[in-house]
């Protein structure tokens, strides 16, 4: 017997968005499901935040924020959601994060002891030093835990939106409007596959980066929800603007454990490993110029050097007790044998955040009916083509909020739109094969060199249009073989890490402007 669920909303995904639209709806009476692939809570990006969530400060007018937002984002940024982020921020930071789940924000002298990072103009971003991300997802389940409307299931993972006309057996369904009604998910216990039917979905899977070799994301966040949503023919957008970090621990083993830009906040400045200083030779902004620049301007250090990697000096600037205010960074460095208040710390760039995503309007409604998308997944217009640094937990919690607000006020209208009949039950393959991880590794490996080395930080035709065709042959067999073994979350992933890569080639090719986080070098330009 095929297992199956049904509840009101089915919300994919348990970082900050997920989360904020679990509690909103629940506490609303909304029969409300979160589902993750992750083992608990700590693997999402949100719990990997360090740096913190910029708010608008009292000192300042909202205009200097959206300003800022809008400079660093090449001003290709929807200005409806960029004033949208910025006039909700207090309300909802103040509503949300401090009075109901209670994030204890670091203090100084009776004030929040507010942060700063590139290509701010004033001292903006709250913080609880340099592990805001953890503590916020800590006290969002610990609330979420005790709301009796809302269901958690970890170790489910999405495979694929239910949607119509796709998945109907009834003939006459592709004269409707396609619409979402549920997902097939994967339980990764029983290794079964069910069917969760809701009246609307969520879609609040995070980004992409983790299709890169190096990145600062968790190892599955290779864009299943934008494969997802592109597969059921929801529109995405601006992929190309995928953000590289400019600071990730350089060393074998750290497997780029970021380095908050924070850091830079507090005085840090990037020297090559000649030790000569370098940013202000870039950028007026020096080394806290918008982060697409600074990582172009450490690519071309390494490439004229010939050097790996580059040194982030703290210690010699540094005006704070760099111990306590950066715990994780300074007990993490320090494993690896570096007392980053002593000696520079080595990095590189990895790829951090995807300013694009499956398109959303004000209230995360996407193209396709009944189907919402929140956070990084979601292409809201906030980032243009690069985003101002802690601003993704600001638009993961008010788009939240907007899509959880936007289902409430018309849930009592609408009716269950689907006949369970008519929806195809999972088709396990007939003969199924077990799954050979050398295979599934080899390939990952592929896209992750490809995508780092013909689709990264500069960009060229002629790189991107090799790493089409080899995406393209890759995407062709994964699906082949996809289809005849056994799903796990491994094979998910590497299906849809072909599905996205591609998708961020083939946007990378068509726009031949360089912009923000897309950077195509100008010889190449055809
Ligand atoms: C950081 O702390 O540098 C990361 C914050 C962000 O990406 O917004």
């Amino acid at each position: 017997m095929e297992e199956y669920f049904e509840t009101d909303v089915l919300i994919i995904g348990a970082g900050i968005a997920g989360s904020t639209a679990a509690l909103v709806l629940a506490e609303n009476g909304i029969n409300t499901m979160l589902i993750s692939k992750g083992d608990d809570f700590t693997e999402t990006n949100t719990h990997k935040a360090q740096g913190g969530i910029a708010c608008l400060s009292e000192k300042e007018k909202p205009k200097d924020f959206i300003d800022d937002i809008l400079r660093s984002g090449d001003n290709i940024n929807f200005l409806d959601a960029v004033e949208q982020v910025v006039n909700n921020s207090q309300k909802f930071v103040k509503k949300i994060l401090i009075d109901k789940i209670k994030v204890p924000f670091s203090v100084n002298n009776g004030s929040f002891d507010l942060a700063i990072e590139g290509a701010h103009s004033e001292r903006r971003v709250l913080n609880v030093k340099d592990m805001t991300g953890k503590v916020i997802q800590e006290q969002f389940f610990k609330y979420l835990r005790k709301l009796k409307n809302l269901k958690i299931l970890f170790n489910h993972t999405a495979i694929d939106l239910l949607a119509f006309p796709h998945h109907s057996k009834n003939p006459f369904r592709l004269y409707k409007e396609p619409e979402t009604i549920g997902a097939y998910v994967l339980n990764q216990t029983t290794k079964r596959i069910l069917r969760i039917f809701s009246k609307k979905v969520i879609l609040a899977t995070g980004g992409l980066s983790s299709i890169y070799l190096h990145s600062t994301n968790p190892a599955g966040t290779v864009g299943n929800g934008i494969a997802m949503a592109y597969r059921a023919g929801a529109q995405i957008a601006n992929l190309e603007y995928v953000q590289f970090h400019p600071t990730s621990l350089f060393h074998k083993e750290a497997d780029s454990f970021l380095i908050s830009e924070a850091v830079r906040g507090e005085g840090a400045k990037l020297m090559n490993r000649k030790g000569e200083y370098f940013m202000k030779k870039y950028s007026p902004l020096g080394d806290l110029a918008p982060r697409d620049e600074v990582s172009r301007s450490i690519y071309e250090e390494m490439i004229e050097n010939d050097d790996d990697y580059v040194l982030l000096d703290l210690a010699s600037f540094a005006k704070i007790n760099i111990k306590e205010r950066f715990p994780t960074i300074y007990e993490n460095c320090l494993q690896y044998g570096i007392k980053i208040d002593e000696v520079p710390i080595p990095v590189v760039p990895a790829a951090h955040y995807s300013c694009g995503g499956v398109l959303s309007d004000l209230k995360g409604r996407s193209s396709l009916k009944n189907l919402y998308v929140i956070g990084e997944v979601a292409n809201t217009g906030v980032h243009g083509a690069n985003r101002l640094a802690s601003v993704s937990l600001l638009e993961g919690l008010v788009w939240g909020v907007k899509s959880a607000d936007d289902i409430l006020e018309n849930f009592h209208k609408e009716k269950n739109l689907y006949v369970m009949s008519e929806i195809s039950e999972w088709k396990y393959p007939y003969l199924q094969e077990e799954l050979d991880p050398a295979l599934v590794l080899q390939d990952l490996i592929m896209i992750k060199y490809t995508m780092w080395n013909y689709s990264g930080i500069i960009r060229t035709i002629k790189r991107l249009e090799r790493a089409k065709s080899d995406l393209e042959y890759l995407k062709h067999r994964i699906v082949k073989f996809y289809q005849k073994t056994e799903i796990t979350n491994s094979i998910i992933d590497l299906r849809d890490s072909a599905q996205t890569a591609l998708l961020v080639v083939n946007a990378a090719l068509y726009n031949k402007i360089s912009m923000g986080a897309h950077f195509i070098k100008s010889s190449d330009e055809k």
